[in-house]
């Protein structure tokens, strides 16, 4: 089979290691990919953004199946166009996407079929906005309706906080993602990721992780794309992966197909666990990064028929087989991120890797035969282990021996998961 993998973060660098290792392909291409991702596919430089330019290389390959990797391209209709040709792809329609490009159209799901999530209102401007949150109180949350790289929400502990949200979304902090407002009620408790694939009409669930979103140890200062994640999320048993089945997923498949976009790609469903059970907070249509690297480490199924069933109707059919180690992966950022940061800074060199450890490429590039760091989250040290605790060990060890100076992590990574297994052992 002749696969395209669209993308050149972290997650493409954790998809391409494990489609790579299917024997199911033949031809491997990834555009425009980053060096990791290199040494499983072959890099081609395209400019994802030119739909014409990807469907041409699609056919001039004869590629059989495309997987799309992050949302921007979903979100602009990438994967619709790909199918106009004929081709099989891994990502949902730009009608079904609007359940991340557009927070308003979720919430309108959920109100019509009874999701559990926080009580909201939409607002096209600043004085009604206003009224509302007056009459709320605070905590309250403000976002923007649109895709605003993780940036676009405030959760306001106080009114004037709350407030002045919204004059930054509709004075255009967040461009056109702003010039509508969604304002919604506090959401309390432990945060959880859920990733259940999708075919339209069937679902398979995945795994669950969690992720570090704050760029300060013990989850402190500002919200970043996320600074390390751990898989599986203690927080979200068995039950609660039932009830979130039952009540969020499920009755969403619905909503998507009588809305006339039904859903195919996974569904990385941003929960809250409160006293009450499962509550939804946002969804993505794409896998988590870097939750996307801790399920990689630990499927052991091969990936490349799950994506396909995902794209061709058969997820009845097929299954998928988790290890019971947990894993964790670090983000290596480059210094002043999520801030201004220097660009293109020698990596002078990364550790070979051993069983069940990977260092993933998240924003890497070749420069005059120096691989240097591109973006702000650079590198995603990954390991597994017998415990957090022991995946977090092997990680940090692993990241220690990475030697790139304008480089930072968190050192805290699992901490949450960590300490549970501490009461565990203790009971
Ligand atoms: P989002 O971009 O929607 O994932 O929101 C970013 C972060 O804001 C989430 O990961 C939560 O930590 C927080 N957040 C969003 N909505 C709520 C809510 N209703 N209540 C509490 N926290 C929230
Ligand atoms: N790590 C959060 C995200 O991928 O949106």
């Amino acid at each position: 089979m002749k696969v395209l993998l669209i993308g050149s973060g972290g997650r493409e660098h954790a998809l391409a290691w494990k489609l790579a290792q299917s024997p199911l392909m033949s031809e491997f291409y990834a555009a425009p990919g980053n060096p990791g991702i290199g040494e499983h596919a072959i890099l081609v430089p395209l400019n994802i953004e030119d739909h014409e330019a990807v469907a041409a290389f699609c056919k001039d390959k004869a590629i059989d199946f495309v997987v799309v990797g992050p949302e921007a391209p979903l979100v602009a209709g990438l994967a619709d166009r790909l199918r106009a040709d004929g081709l099989s792809v891994f990502g949902p329609s730009a009608g079904a996407a609007q359940l991340e490009g557009s927070k308003g159209f979720t919430k309108d799901i959920c109100a019509r079929y009874g999701i559990p999530t926080g009580a909201y209102q939409r607002f096209n401007n600043a004085p009604k906005a206003k009224a509302y949150i007056r009459a709320q109180g605070a905590p309250i949350v403000v976002k923007a309706d649109g895709l605003a790289a993780g940036k676009g929400v405030t959760v306001a502990m106080t009114l004037d906080e709350a407030l002045d949200a919204v004059d930054d979304c509709f004075e255009g902090a967040f461009g056109a993602a702003g010039a509508e407002v969604v304002v919604e009620a506090y959401l309390d408790g432990e945060e959880a990721s859920f990733f259940c694939l999708c075919d339209g009409k069937h679902a398979l669930p995945l795994a669950t992780a969690q992720d570090h979103k704050r760029v300060g140890e013990g989850d402190t200062g500002v919200n970043t794309g996320g600074m390390g994640a751990y898989s599986p999320a203690p927080v979200m048993t068995a039950e609660m992966v039932e009830r979130t089945m039952k009540e969020i997923i499920e009755p969403t498949i619905r909503g998507m197909a009588e809305s006339g976009h039904p859903f195919s790609g996974v569904f990385f469903a941003g929960l809250m666990i409160t006293k009450r059970g499962p509550e939804l907070i946002e969804y993505n249509v794409r896998f988590g990064d870097p939750e996307c690297q801790v399920l990689m480490m630990r499927l052991k199924s091969d990936l490349l028929p799950l994506l396909l069933a995902t794209a061709n109707g058969t997820l009845d059919q097929v299954s998928a087989e988790w290890s019971d180690d947990p894993a964790l992966t670090v983000v290596m950022a480059s210094k002043g991120y999520p801030g201004a940061y220097e660009k293109n800074t020698p990596i002078q060199s990364l550790p070979e890797a051993g069983e069940g450890e990977k260092v993933f490429h998240a924003g890497t590039g070749m420069k005059d035969g120096v691989l240097v760091a591109t973006g702000g989250r650079v590198l995603n040290v990954t390991a597994s282990g017998g415990t957090v605790a022991e995946a977090k060990g092997r990680a940090y060890a692993l990241l220690d021996r990475v030697r790139w100076e304008n480089g930072f992590c968190r050192r805290d990574i699992g901490w949450r998961a960590i300490e549970r297994e501490k009461t565990s052992d203790e009971a």
